[in-house]
């Protein structure tokens, strides 16, 4: 057992403090100018800003909205995913991917997961399309694209609608094509802790059809076509110039920031050579921006004890898959058994990875892990 009394200071999961003190001038300028404009809600930085991160992500629309759960249940509304449809989608995912589709009162059906990348495992969607699916729903889970080849070759051959959930996928690519410009819509939450996060909720729709843009846009406000003038029935659920304001202010930093945390992922990886711990495996043709360095180990209560002995925050992102929730027992009852999915879940843990974290700090992340970890593969 370490000697807490002489420890360095922790290290948290997160810090979003360090974020902000390192572009204080430029925030606090951004929200200035807002609270001096006098107008927060769908002005001109919005506007600035679905331009600016639509071009970065090399879509030809984006529309703010309130919050990435938001983006997800505007752009299946958008896509025509009418109450009583199936959406094809993961168990080992935030809860918010899985309220986006009930919101739309559809019904999400669980593909397995690819041992690797832990995103949907493609061979394992044809099986489950039935007269009733409207859309495939793929998550970049941790940072990493899903393989969205065969995914949209699928959705084309079955007139299927693909929605990506790119919430912890800013940046991130497969092939050369960002995340959220594969499928029809690309949703995106800009919630604090994320890639390019807000300070507040925020989220968007990126899309390359002209017909998704302009119906998300009207679902946003009340389905307003002009002032108090609506023509469909929608909701409130708009990003505001505040958020705005901050978006872009970070923008400009976010390929540095995904660097920075892609330096830290291979350090780890790197440092966790030869032991039990099992890695992150970046796929040929992607760009992983590491959302979340997520390691496999096979006792991880313990080995989570060990690291909190030495003040290292973790996370485990899920510990427990969504046909396993309670508010979700319809699946359990169904007897939907995802074996990759729950044997996945019950390993998993997060270490801290932020781009403010200092090369030190990464060292005695991985000196604790490699205290941790039991075996030594290399010598076997
Ligand atoms: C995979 C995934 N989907 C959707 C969301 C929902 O985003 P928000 O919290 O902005 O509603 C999140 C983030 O919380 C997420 O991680």
């Amino acid at each position: 057992m370490p000697n807490t009394i002489s420890n360095p200071p922790a290290i948290p999961f997160g810090d979003l403090r360090r974020q902000y003190r390192a572009i204080q001038a430029d925030i606090n300028r951004a929200i200035g100018e807002v609270l001096h404009g006098g107008w927060f809600i769908l002005g001109e930085r919005v506007a600035d800003f679905e331009e600016a991160f639509s071009r970065y992500c090399g879509a030809t629309y984006g529309v703010g909205v309130g919050s990435g759960t938001e983006a997800l249940h505007l752009a299946l509304l958008a896509c025509g995913v009418d109450p009583g449809d199936e959406v094809i989608t993961v168990a080992n995912t935030c809860v918010p991917t899985i309220s986006a589709i009930s919101f739309a009162g559809a019904r999400a059906v669980f593909a397995d997961t690819d041992p690797i990348t832990y995103t949907i495992d493609p061979s394992a969607i044809e099986p489950l399309i039935t007269g009733r699916t409207a859309a495939i729903l793929p998550v970049h889970l941790y940072g990493q694209c899903a393989d969205m080849e065969p995914i949209v070759e699928i959705a084309r051959r079955h007139s299927l609608r693909v929605i990506e959930d790119c919430a912890q996928a800013h940046g991130a690519s497969y092939y050369g094509k960002k995340a959220g410009t594969m499928g029809d819509a690309g949703c995106f939450s800009f919630y604090p802790t994320k890639n390019l996060g807000a300070f507040g909720d925020a989220g968007m729709v990126v899309t390359n059809d002209e017909d998704i843009a302009t119906r998300v846009r009207l679902l946003r406000n009340h389905g307003e076509r002009q002032r108090y003038y609506h023509s469909i029935k929608g909701f409130s659920s708009r990003l505001d110039e505040m958020q705005a304001a901050i978006l872009l202010a970070k923008l400009p930093h976010l390929d540095v920031w995904n660097e920075r945390r892609r330096t830290i992922a291979t350090a780890y990886t790197r440092g966790f050579e030869c032991s039990d711990i099992v890695c992150p495996v970046e796929e040929t043709g992607r760009y992983h921006v590491y959302h979340q360095y997520v390691v496999r180990v096979a006792d991880r209560d313990r080995f989570r004890a060990y690291l909190k002995t030495y003040g290292i925050g973790t996370m485990i992102h899920y510990p427990v898959p969504i046909h396993r929730q309670e508010a979700y027992a319809e699946h359990k009852e169904a007897g939907v058994h995802l074996p990759r999915t729950e044997e996945i879940s019950a390993q998993i843990l997060s270490l801290p990875i932020y781009p403010e974290l200092e090369n030190e700090e990464v060292s005695r992340v991985i000196a604790a892990c490699r205290g941790a970890a039991t075996g030594d593969r290399c010598s076997r």
